[in-house]
């Protein structure tokens, strides 16, 4: 909770901020603002002023950007996707909110274009993705504590390196933190075609774990199916068939599942603890359904089954001491990346301007691709 005040202390924009003044368009594509014959550099970003709907609440605005201080770098940021947690965030529901006004995003891929004198860990032309949540990353520029910040090759694609600082690192613990998976074992998921879902899929492939994965019904379900297949999924169902006496066939080509991955709560929860086995975790990492999870007591009685619960800016924040562990994550994940085991999760790439259009996207049911804004 400090670090997110920190980042917004630091990244939202206060009154003096928010003054527009005659901007010039420099060659170099930053833009700077003139105000009593002084010149300071200035940035476009998506800001909202209260909660609310993210399409009638989030507006374009210029925005001066402080001083470089000699611990800080300036970064352009090169592209940002559109999560549940941002629009909950602008909505007000978040377990973590910004002071208002707030720049929105909390993930994406940003240039170093300048560094202060003191800086060491990031040079110009690094990439770099945040370190926590709260960093209001839908904006052209930003000045940020080198502290912030984390590097990344700047040889992995450009999608990969935007989404990759909350979804993949979410199935990366996921799949390493809470049972002991080896080649051979099965984990089962729902929201499977989700951001989360399609970095668990690949992570288990790359492990030689089975995937069992659960996506929601639609006209082009076989298109999706082979989408998921092609990535590295075992078996795709229909929710519907979660339910269904036929899934005892599925678990005779794989073993029940260790782990189930739950990001929809609901009764789709509820089925996925049926199937595990016992003494298998459920872990709970979000709830797009907006219904709670139901536990039958035969669960714990009978399977001896744990629930259990992950939010990665808390495992995020709980490393932070020496960030050693969030480094060593980043790395594993960047080599599976280069090797090809690892690519983005089906992206629609969006323009920075057209950003009532990525929003409006990322709310709508069965949309099936992540809105990443391009600034
Ligand atoms: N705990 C953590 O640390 C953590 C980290 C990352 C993400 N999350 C959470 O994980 C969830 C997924 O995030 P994401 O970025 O991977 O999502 P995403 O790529 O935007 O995809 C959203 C997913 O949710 C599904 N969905 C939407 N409404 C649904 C409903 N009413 N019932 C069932 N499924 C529904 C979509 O399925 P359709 O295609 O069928 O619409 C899709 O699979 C979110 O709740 C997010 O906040 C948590």
């Amino acid at each position: 909770m400090l670090t997110f005040h920190r980042l917004c202390v630091r990244t939202t924009f206060s009154a003096r901020l928010l003054k527009t003044t005659g901007r010039t368009e420099h060659a170099s594509g930053r833009h700077w603002s003139h105000s009593a014959g002084r010149c300071s550099p200035t940035c476009r970003a998506l800001v909202y002023e209260r909660h609310g709907e993210p399409t009638q609440v989030v507006q374009l605005k210029n925005m001066d950007l402080p001083p470089l201080g000699s611990k800080d770098v300036q970064v352009k940021i090169l592209a940002a996707p559109v999560n549940p947690s941002d629009i909950n965030m602008i909505q007000g529901t978040y377990a973590i909110l910004p002071d208002l006004p707030a720049v929105g995003g909390n993930e994406g891929v940003a240039e170093v274009v300048e560094v202060g004198d003191r800086v060491t860990s990031v040079k110009v032309g690094d990439w770099v993705i945040p370190k926590d949540a709260g960093l209001g990353t839908w904006r052209t520029d930003a000045v940020l504590s080198e502290d912030d910040v984390v590097s990344l090759p700047n040889t992995i694609p450009l999608l990969s390196a935007a989404t990759l600082g909350v979804n993949p690192c979410t199935a990366y613990r996921m799949l390493s933190d809470f049972e002991d998976l080896k080649a051979g074992d099965t984990v089962i998921q729902n929201a499977a075609n989700s951001g989360v879902g399609q970095a668990v899929i690949q992570l288990a492939a790359a492990r030689g774990v089975n995937t069992v994965n659960v996506i929601r019904d639609r006209p082009e379900f076989t298109h999706l199916s082979d989408r998921l297949k092609a990535m590295g999924a075992t078996h795709v169902i229909k929710e519907e068939e979660l339910r269904q006496p036929a899934l005892k066939e599925l678990f005779k080509t794989c073993p029940k599942p260790k782990l189930a991955l739950n990001g929809v709560g609901g009764r789709s929860a509820t089925e996925l603890l049926r199937h595990l086995q016992r003494g298998g975790s459920m872990v709970t990492y979000g709830g797009m359904s907006k219904q709670p999870v139901t536990v039958p007591v035969s669960a714990p009685i009978f399977k001896d089954v744990k629930i259990r619960g992950f939010w990665v800016p808390q495992w995020k924040r709980a490393h932070s001491n020496d960030g050693a562990a969030f480094k060593a994550m980043l790395d594993d994940l960047c080599s599976l990346i280069k090797e090809g085991k690892l690519s983005a999760p089906a992206c629609s790439q969006i323009s920075f301007l057209d950003h009532s259009a990525a929003l409006a996207a990322a709310m709508t049911p069965f949309t099936s691709t992540k809105q990443v804004l391009v600034m």
